[in-house]
């Protein structure tokens, strides 16, 4: 599995060799700024091989694929704020890392398990996306993702690789990188700063916790068909605003600190998916966001020696660039 070292594939990891002990993972992530190897300090070292390395590195790919039953690639800029300042990175990994995979997968004769996301689809105002939704990204983020995702299906169509593809909405919980949402309110509240929120904070997602994801993977990895996407939706939809304001009551803060700053561009207004299909092969989402944030929130608060040293290092330039002028105004 690529992208083993970041927010869900560790997640994923850590539960999935906790049910198959006799199972081995080769880990192969090139640890940017988003993947860290403590991640996986709790996983049993037995049962993982770790190879830092880039996905769009075709021999270092060929090496880690050799002996594996399948590919699962987490590994992807995964940020939509960042793609839209800087989108060349995603291009090279969500696409073309992508592509490199696959060709490692149909060389070997393997499964290919693309992760993919809900934001492929684009903003819906009404309803559920389902997976026969055309496809329309708003970001670089969920464009380069859609790109992945079309060399999955023409893959498959073209050289009968066995390949398939996850969409799930936006996690959260454990392990989640402080730039994305509920981390960076969760940090910022128990900090007493600023919270930084775009536009009116009306925009809603469909919030799934990581370790009901993780379950959702094995599923479709065992169960899944080649060609088809499955849908993995959380069992909440909330507006960003509601959100924020769960987070400050679990953080005993007011909502003095809200600062509602210039809006995103292109910002999708709502993602919901339906989860139907994955349902069908046996999947249920298990943890509702009351208990889903709670527990999100006690892991931050009792893990400062995980989140401390990403604040003070590059994110604090990232922190600057991104937010500096936002909330200066
Ligand atoms: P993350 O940013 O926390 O982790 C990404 C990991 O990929 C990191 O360990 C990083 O080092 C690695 N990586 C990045 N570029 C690489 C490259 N070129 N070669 C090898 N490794 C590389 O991301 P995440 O939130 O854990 O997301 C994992 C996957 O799930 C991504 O494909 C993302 O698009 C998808 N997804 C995420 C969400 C979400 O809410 N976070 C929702 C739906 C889908
Ligand atoms: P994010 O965690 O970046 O995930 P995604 O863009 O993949 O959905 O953002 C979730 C929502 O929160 C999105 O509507 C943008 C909004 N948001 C803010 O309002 N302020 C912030 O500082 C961030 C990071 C996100």
């Amino acid at each position: 599995m690529t992208g083993g070292a970041g927010f869900i594939g560790s997640t994923y990891v850590r539960r999935h060799l906790a049910e198959r002990p006799d199972d081995e993972i080769v880990v192969l992530d090139k640890l940017t700024y988003a993947g860290r190897r403590e991640n996986l300090a709790d996983a049993p070292p037995s049962q993982i091989e770790f190879a830092e390395a880039d996905i769009a590195d075709r021999e270092a790919v060929a090496r880690a694929v050799d002996g594996c039953d399948a590919v699962v690639n987490f590994a992807a800029e995964s940020h939509v704020d960042r793609s839209i300042a800087e989108p060349d990175a995603f291009i090279q990994t969500d696409v073309f890392g992508t592509f490199v995979l696959l060709e490692a997968a149909r060389d070997a004769g393997i499964r290919h398990l693309q992760i993919s996301t809900d934001e492929v689809y684009g903003s819906i105002e009404e309803g559920s996306f389902t997976e026969s939704s055309p496809i329309d990204p708003s970001s670089p983020y969920s464009a380069s993702k859609a790109g992945g995702d079309l060399l999955v299906g023409a893959f498959q169509k073209t050289y009968g690789v066995d390949a398939l593809i996850v969409r799930a909405s936006n996690n959260y919980g454990p392990y989640q990188h402080p730039e994305k949402l509920i981390p960076l309110m969760v940090l910022n509240a128990m900090a007493g700063d600023r919270l930084p929120v775009y536009g009116d904070g009306m925009q809603v997602r469909n919030w799934l916790f990581t370790e009901d994801f993780a379950s959702a993977i094995d599923v479709v990895l065992e169960r899944g068909e080649a060609g088809e996407v499955y849908n993995v939706g959380g069992p909440e939809e909330l507006p960003n605003i509601e959100v924020v304001k769960r987070i400050l009551e679990l953080t005993g803060r007011d909502e003095s600190l809200i600062d509602h700053v210039g809006d995103r561009l292109g910002h999708d207004r709502r993602y919901s998916l339906s989860a139907d299909r994955t349902e069908g092969l046996g999947w249920r989402a298990r943890v509702h966001f009351d208990e889903g944030i709670e527990r999100t929130v006690a892991w931050y608060r009792d893990n400062r020696d995980w989140w401390e040293p990403i604040r003070s290092g590059e994110y604090r330039e990232y922190y600057e660039r991104q937010y500096g002028t936002k909330l200066g105004s």
